[in-house]
């Protein structure tokens, strides 16, 4: 039988791990509980939420009083709160702390007239969230060329953040872009180790492994930078859900099998995969087992 490995950040990081707990914890206290948007990329998950009575919100004006409202680990910006900030509404903010550091990092330096630079996607809510915290001047940029653009225009001392996902090689070209230009930005590294770690773990699992399974959503752009990095090194396969790993050659072919998981991957759809791996396995041994019975 293959030696099946799962590695350790396979699925949630600790931010969406959090914010998934908070929400399934408070539809056990309370009725009417709403988060303001998917609390993850994940329709299996968001399905099973909504079972159980999780609905979701559009907008914060769509809170009605007797909502408990819980904002997810993307975070949101200033004027969010304070649209949430009426009677009768209960605020659960499950904002990962690593975003609510830029929060706080953005606000304080554009209370102090600073200018605000964002490197990351300017349509992804994260920074659009870190956009509202900010009061002044404040440009998003997701990449050099967009950098060079903005520093031209910038007269007035200026602080640059990242994106919590921002890719680092660009990241680390943006800071010796700034390094070499300006004498009055100040940069704070932002990005989270999170995804870069789950990448890490995964190269290292397709190098000893003859087999590597990527569990998670085909549309998850995480989890198919995922499959990319470990098919340079492994036969290499993306599944959904635990059904399709009957599309896969026989698994008792393969002497190693390595297992990861994309950011939005929920741990139970992990565990059905790898229960179902091990009665696929099982049986197929079986099945080998009688088939060297009958050349005999
Ligand atoms: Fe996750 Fe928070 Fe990092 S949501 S990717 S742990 S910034």
């Amino acid at each position: 039988k293959p030696t099946i490995t799962v590695a350790k950040t396979a699925g949630f990081c600790f931010g969406v791990n959090r914010a998934v707990d908070l929400v399934y914890h408070l539809v056990e206290e309370v009725t009417s509980v709403k988060t303001l948007g998917p609390i993850i990329h994940n329709p299996q998950l968001v399905d099973d939420l909504s079972q159980k009575g999780v609905s979701i919100l559009d907008s914060p004006q769509q809170a009605r009083s007797g909502d408990t409202v819980v904002i997810r680990s993307h975070g949101v910006g200033q004027q969010v709160y304070e649209e949430l900030e009426r009677p009768g509404i209960h605020l659960v903010d499950a904002t990962c702390p690593f975003v609510a550091k830029i929060h706080k990092i953005v606000a304080e330096h554009s209370a102090a007239g600073e200018t605000i630079i964002i490197a990351g996607d300017k349509n992804h809510p994260e920074v659009l969230g870190i956009q509202g915290h900010c009061q002044g001047e404040c440009y998003v940029v997701k990449d050099e060329q967009e950098l060079l653009e903005v520093l031209k225009n910038i007269k007035k001392p200026a602080i640059m953040v990242a994106q919590t996902t921002f890719h680092a090689n660009l990241w680390r070209k943006c800071v010796e872009i700034v390094k070499n230009l300006c004498t009055n930005l100040v940069f704070f590294d932002t990005i989270c180790n999170a995804t870069n770690e789950r990448q890490a773990e995964a190269v290292l699992l397709a190098q000893q492994n003859d087999l590597m399974i990527v569990i998670g959503g085909k549309e998850s752009s995480n989890t198919k930078k995922l499959k990319e990095v470990c098919a340079e090194f492994a036969e290499t396969y993306l599944l959904e859900t635990a059904e399709e790993l009957d599309k896969l050659p026989p698994l008792c072919q393969y002497a190693s099998i390595g297992v990861t998981a994309g950011a939005s991957t929920p741990a139970y759809i992990i565990k059905e995969v790898l229960k179902t791996m091990s009665e696929m396995l099982n049986k197929q041994e079986g099945e080998m087992d009688f088939a060297t019975l009958f050349e005999q």
